[in-house]
């Protein structure tokens, strides 16, 4: 197959995590017979020093024409001063309003050759912690009217029936593939929004009925999280909850650097990015962990180009990287063998192998 990806490297650490994702695709268009396109496209701090701007229409362009997109990650201290629509991160919320991709999808699953890794305690870990995070991603506060007047600031949260109806669809039909449990999180006992989250989400459930819907409000859920992270199957909740809930979700799994995402729509078209930030204080020094872009990279394979083989040969090198000891610095553990971004990268190629289809 051939298949078109625009590629955003970013700013910080993103081009050299997302250099290493290119040679795992690389390596995998070799052991298959695909040939992968790439689309450089300037966004985020990069692009605002180029065109004063963090994405440039024509950049949002080949994105939305593209197969696919990989994103590294964008942002950092040079930036911060900027007015809000002018920062870099503004650029990354465009591209997923212009994309279109309302539902993120935040897998927080533990490595068992992690396992010694994850902050929380051994007899925690050890019930397992295998869960996805459903983010709805283009609505509520984070797209809502930000203004400062004077000494107030306003940021509006807002969501439509619709917005939450798509999105929750989404929850139902990812745990039906799954454990068939859904928690749908909110804060219902504070705000509108929430209310009517929870009113739509019940009224699915009637369309869901193998799928057991349950509801927590959002304070609580960060509690179990780290309290009893085996209870949960699949959440769904909505923009903002998910951004926060899922960084502590990654992080009881040993490292942020680990977790892919993927971005969907209506169409095949998606953004693939790792969920941790630019990280500026390693940024050029070799030391960052790309497993998180890999994987998300793997993602780009199952999910909008259907090859799933591909995919698994993806996964299955990572772990094979990872039973064979080596780590990154965020992932170091006693015994551990550290290598850098580069290396990590090379490694998990080598262990890139076509299994049975
Ligand atoms: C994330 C990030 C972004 C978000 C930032 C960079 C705008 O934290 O992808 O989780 O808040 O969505
Ligand atoms: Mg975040």
């Amino acid at each position: 197959m051939v298949k078109n990806i625009a590629v955003i490297r970013g700013d910080g650490i993103g081009p050299e995590i997302v250099n290493e994702a290119l040679k795992v695709l690389d390596r995998v268009a070799e052991l298959y017979g695909h040939t992968f396109r790439y689309t450089d496209v300037d966004m985020g701090g990069c692009a605002i020093d180029k065109y004063g701007d963090p994405l440039p229409e024509s950049e949002l362009k080949k994105c939305v024409e593209s197969d696919s997109v990989l994103l590294g990650a964008v942002g950092g201290s040079k930036w911060n001063d900027l007015p809000g629509s002018m920062r870099p991160e503004k650029g990354l919320l465009r591209l997923r309003a212009g994309m279109g991709v309302y539902s993120n999808n935040r897998p927080a699953k533990i490595w068992p050759q992690l396992s010694d890794a994850s902050p929380l305690k051994k007899s925690i870990v050890e019930q397992g912690i295998d869960f996805i995070i459903v983010r709805e991603l283009i609505g509520g506060i984070y797209f809502g009217e930000h203004k400062t007047e004077g000494d107030t600031a306003i940021d509006v949260l807002k969501y439509n029936e619709n917005e939450i109806e798509r999105i929750g669809r989404i929850g139902f039909e990812t745990a039906q593939k799954r454990n068939k449990r859904l928690c749908s999180v909110e804060k219902s006992n504070v705000l509108d929004s929430s209310r009517l989250w929870k009113k739509v989400m019940h009224r699915l459930a009637g369309e869901y009925p193998d799928v057991e819907l349950s509801d927590m409000l959002v304070d609580n859920c960060a509690m179990q999280i780290v309290k009893n992270p085996a209870q949960f199957d699949v959440i769904v909740t909505e923009n903002m909850f998910g951004d926060i809930l899922s960084d502590e979700a990654s992080m009881i799994t040993g490292s942020i650097g680990m977790i892919p995402s993927s971005s969907l729509g209506a169409s095949s078209c998606g953004l693939y990015e790792p969920i941790h930030g630019s990280a500026p204080d390693i940024a050029g020094q070799d030391k960052a962990n790309p497993i998180g872009t890999i994987l998300s990279a793997a993602m780009m394979l199952r999910f909008s180009f259907d090859m799933r083989a591909e995919a698994d040969a993806v996964e299955n090198a990572v772990s094979a990287y990872l039973d064979a000891g080596w780590r990154t610095a965020d992932i170091m553990s006693e015994g551990g063998k550290l290598v850098g971004c580069r290396r990590c990268g090379e490694l998990i190629i080598e262990n890139i192998k076509r299994g049975r289809e």
